[in-house]
């Protein structure tokens, strides 16, 4: 039996991750990259010093409740952590980090690709293309900043999220900024699904309030309101902002600094409870 730290992986991650992992710690790697659900979470949680967990795994309360809890830390490969519930994980003397920065700019990416594509009906076109209905596309583009989300939207020809997902900003964007937009007007969300209030959105797009949204993220992912399927001014991704082999690779090796530090008794570069 080893000294080594255990350190349980909920998703398969990229193989240079993996063998880091596998060098640095006891990894329990999830090869079939099956989602865990609560009861293995929990089993996690029961049997791990840490956990490296991502988007798609839900840490709230009743996972957390787990007993015996011999996991400390909680590494989670992604910025974003409205997935894991802090206040309970803080309770239960958890630490969390968060991997930043490695991914801002494939983000950016992102958000222009889908400016870009929406306005100019990328999708569109490449659906007419594949239907070999090939005819034409049209668009514009434009930026700026204000003072207030109200001035924001109502100024902007693309209003672009890139905010985290907490009680603050739920349904940001909710049927009365919509209506704030301009006619012209495109929503691009590469931040998090209940930042914008889904419903009211598919209200706007159907009603022409607005132009189109290009969309990363849904309020309840991967399920998406059916609506949005069946539009043309919608630009519809997978939540793949990060999805670059090199930043996914930046992630995991800062998780894995993030899982160091904590084990060898420093403070984690990047917690955030
Ligand atoms: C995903 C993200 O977490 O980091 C975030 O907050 O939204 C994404 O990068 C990542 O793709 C993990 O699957």
């Amino acid at each position: 039996m080893s000294g080594r730290s255990r350190v349980a992986v909920t998703r398969r991650l990229p193989a240079a991750v993996e063998e880091q992992l596998a060098g640095e710690f006891d990894a329990q790697l999830n090869r079939d990259d099956r989602p865990l659900e609560t009861a293995g979470l929990q089993q996690a949680l029961r049997t791990a010093d840490g956990l490296l967990c991502t988007v798609t795994d839900r840490i709230n309360a009743e996972v957390l409740a787990v007993e015996p809890l011999r996991a400390r830390i909680l590494a989670n490969f992604g910025v974003g952590f409205n997935h894991i519930d802090l206040a309970v994980a803080q309770t239960r003397g958890l630490v969390v980090t968060n991997t930043p920065e490695v991914l801002t700019e494939d983000t950016a990416d992102d958000a222009v690709m889908l400016m870009l594509m929406v306005a100019r009906r990328a999708g569109e076109g490449e659906r007419e293309v594949r239907a070999g209905a090939w005819t034409g596309v049209v668009g514009e583009l434009g930026a700026t900043a204000r003072p207030s989300v109200d001035d924001v939207v109502r100024d902007a020809d693309f209003v672009s999220l890139h905010c985290p997902a907490t009680p603050e900003t739920r349904h940001l964007i909710d049927a009365r900024r919509l209506k704030l937009m301009k006619p012209g007007a495109f929503l691009i969300n590469t931040a998090r699904g209940d930042v914008v209030d889904e419903q009211a959105l598919v209200a706007a797009l159907k009603a022409r309030t607005i132009a189109g949204a290009g969309l990363d993220v849904y309020e309840r992912e991967p399920a998406m309101s059916p609506e949005l399927l069946t539009m043309e001014n919608v630009v519809l991704l997978p939540h793949l902002g990060s999805a670059t082999q090199e930043t996914r690779v930046a992630m995991g090796m800062r998780a894995i600094e993030n899982l160091k530090a904590f084990f060898s008794g420093a403070p984690p570069r990047d917690r955030v409870a």
